[in-house]
């Protein structure tokens, strides 16, 4: 039984996933713990059809990240930032992409998410690589189920625009890292805004279907704007890494995002409007031929990330 702690009454369980203090008893089912009955699915305006990350969990791989080998060495350059056999919490885990890759280098990893479809995939790929070092957690970033000072590492990766109250998924994953432990982050607002193709072409898009109110999607969590005030809030300081090793030749990212967005379900929130949303691909499509040519989505393009690094409790 790994170190967690009963969401509801903050007491360390026992073996038996049976709080001793309240007496909730909880769920150990397919490989899943379950300490959340929260909904996997994001706050949005009102009239409009949620999705949550249940629902496209099946297409997610697909339509995110793309290049295992970028992926492979985004985590080398992480694992740097991190002390040999992390004890790690992967916040917003998902799929796993991240997890299984820390796995083969942590102590343990602890892929907590909200969503068992994401969960279902991320057990499927660490049982196929035979990693064992997975706990994998239904659990809500509002409630860690985790004692205070835990982690070495809290690593989130495209959660925290997610989370409408991001500040108090923040001063949780504060509260579980170790003194002198670190949080790193990345969220997709944070790709050479506004510069790069698929950044012009999800502000395209947002714009259009903003101007049409086919209701995409604001971020609920933190956006650029308030993503690095609201760290600062919470953590007191964090180190920005811009790394040259985190920019990266990607042929294949225009294309991915390309049929991210051409899927109607880039956004985990609101099912849109087909009909709406093939006219608006079609803008997209005549603008970005005019502004990066006709072969925008077979050209190579840079790729730049950038993290947040926060080293906390000193
Ligand atoms: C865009 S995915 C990122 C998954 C993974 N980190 C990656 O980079 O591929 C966001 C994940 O955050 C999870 N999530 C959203 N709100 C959450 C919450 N309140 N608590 C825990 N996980 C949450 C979703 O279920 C989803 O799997
Ligand atoms: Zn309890």
């Amino acid at each position: 039984m790994p170190d967690i702690y009963c969401p509801q009454c903050k007491q360390t369980l026992d073996g038996t996933y049976v709080c001793g203090a309240c007496g909730i008893v909880y769920e150990h089912r397919d490989g899943i713990l379950r300490l959340t009955d929260a909904p996997n699915i994001a706050e949005g305006a009102d009239g409009l059809e949620y999705i949550g990350f249940d629902t496209i969990a099946a297409d997610y791989d697909d339509t995110r990240y793309g290049n295992p080998l970028l992926l492979d060495r985004l985590t080398e350059v992480l694992r740097e930032m991190m002390p040999p056999k992390p004890l790690i919490l992967d916040l917003g885990a998902g799929t796993g992409i991240f997890s299984v890759r820390f796995a083969k280098f942590a102590e343990t990893v602890y892929a907590c998410d909200i969503s068992e479809g994401m969960l279902k995939l991320l057990i499927a790929k660490a049982e196929s690589e035979k990693i064992k070092n997975i706990v994998p957690i239904r659990g809500n970033a509002l409630d860690l189920p985790f004692p205070d000072n835990m982690f070495d590492i809290v690593t989130a990766f495209h959660v925290l625009h997610l989370i409408k109250d991001a500040e108090k998924a923040a001063s949780e994953i504060w509260r579980v890292l170790k003194p002198g432990g670190s949080f790193l982050t990345q969220t997709p607002e944070f790709h050479d805004a506004g510069k790069s193709p698929s950044s012009v072409m999800d502000s395209l898009y947002n714009k259009l279907a903003d101007e049409r109110k086919i209701g995409l999607v604001k971020s609920p969590g933190w956006g650029r704007d308030d993503f690095l005030p609201g760290l600062e809030k919470v953590f007191g300081n964090y180190r920005a890494i811009d790394d040259s090793r985190l920019h990266f030749d990607e042929p294949d990212l225009i294309a991915r995002s390309w049929r991210q967005i051409g899927d109607a379900t880039r956004s985990s929130q609101i099912r849109i409007d087909r009909n709406a949303h093939d006219a608006i691909m079609r803008e997209i499509e005549a603008e970005m031929k005019k502004q990066f040519g006709e072969d925008f989505l077979t050209k190579k393009f840079e790729h730049r990330l950038s993290l947040r690094v926060i080293q906390s409790k000193k």
